[in-house]
């Protein structure tokens, strides 16, 4: 197994949820971090708790013309990690063109521009990041076909960017992030208890657990084009 000591990370999204959660975990093994978002005053925020070894940069995964600049700003680096996207969500019917294109643009584009413009080491990585409604649409039909749309091409990229190896963290419910943040708490509570409920591990997802799995895919040298569920054993009940 590889190691992250001094290693050059760039996380897309590293100012919350799954993505500060990673930081976090690889400037502890050691690793240089550089972070990205949206919003100067949560990088700032996230540097705080990440501590040495770690910079901020902003950028924009839906403007090309940021996402260059940012990787100009990085330089050369090991390994890219791209948890930062952000969708509209609404049922099929009531989900509108524009809101639809917000969504693909964040989360397919935007993790596509990350892969296209990182200046990656050969012996490198990227781990991008999809979802258990790739598999699992539910009644949400759009959302998964994003997720299954990065799952398709982190297996064609694979081959195309080889031996720069691609993966994917596909996470479940996770607890700890932004993602619920404009549901009223007792009713996120109470969605996180269903789950613990019905999941094989009687947990919901952690920021940590997700880091783990991200780790584990930058490290091992003989995995790539993989999808990593992380999901709790969702994809069983
Ligand atoms: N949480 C879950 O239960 C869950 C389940 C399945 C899949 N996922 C997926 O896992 C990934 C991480 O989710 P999370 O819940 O940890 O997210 P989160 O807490 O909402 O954090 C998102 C991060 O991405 C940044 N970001 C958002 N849009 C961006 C953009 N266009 N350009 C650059 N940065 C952007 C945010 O900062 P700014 O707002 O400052 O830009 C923030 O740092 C996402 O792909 C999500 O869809 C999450």
């Amino acid at each position: 197994m590889n190691t992250l000591a001094k290693k050059k990370i760039a996380i897309i999204g590293g100012s919350s949820g799954m993505g500060l959660g990673l930081a976090k975990s690889a400037a502890k093994l050691g690793a240089k971090i550089i972070i990205g978002g949206r919003n100067p005053e949560k990088l700032n925020a996230a540097l705080a708790e990440i501590g040495e070894n770690s910079s901020g940069v902003p950028i924009d995964t839906s403007d090309e013309k940021s996402v260059k600049e940012f990787f100009e700003s990085c330089g050369d680096i090991d390994h890219l990690a791209t948890p930062g996207s952000s969708v509209r969500t609404d049922s099929f019917k009531n989900t509108s063109v524009e809101d639809l294109q917000y969504s693909i643009s964040n989360k397919f584009i935007g993790q596509a521009l990350c892969a296209k413009h990182a200046r990656l080491a050969q012996d490198g990585s990227i781990v991008f990041f999809s979802g258990i409604l790739a598999q699992r649409p539910g009644t949400s039909s759009l959302l998964g076909a994003i997720n299954a749309a990065v799952e398709c091409m982190a297996k064609g990229l694979a081959a195309e960017l080889s031996p720069i190896r691609v993966n994917v963290v596909s996470p479940g419910m996770t607890a700890g992030t932004e993602a619920y943040k404009g549901m009223d708490e007792e009713a996120r509570n109470a969605m996180f208890e269903a789950f613990k409920e019905k999941l094989p591990t009687r947990s919901v997802g952690l920021p940590d657990d997700m880091a783990q799995a991200a780790i584990f895919l930058m490290t091992s040298p003989f995995v790539t084009g993989h999808i990593l569920n992380v999901d709790g054993g969702g994809l069983l009940v």
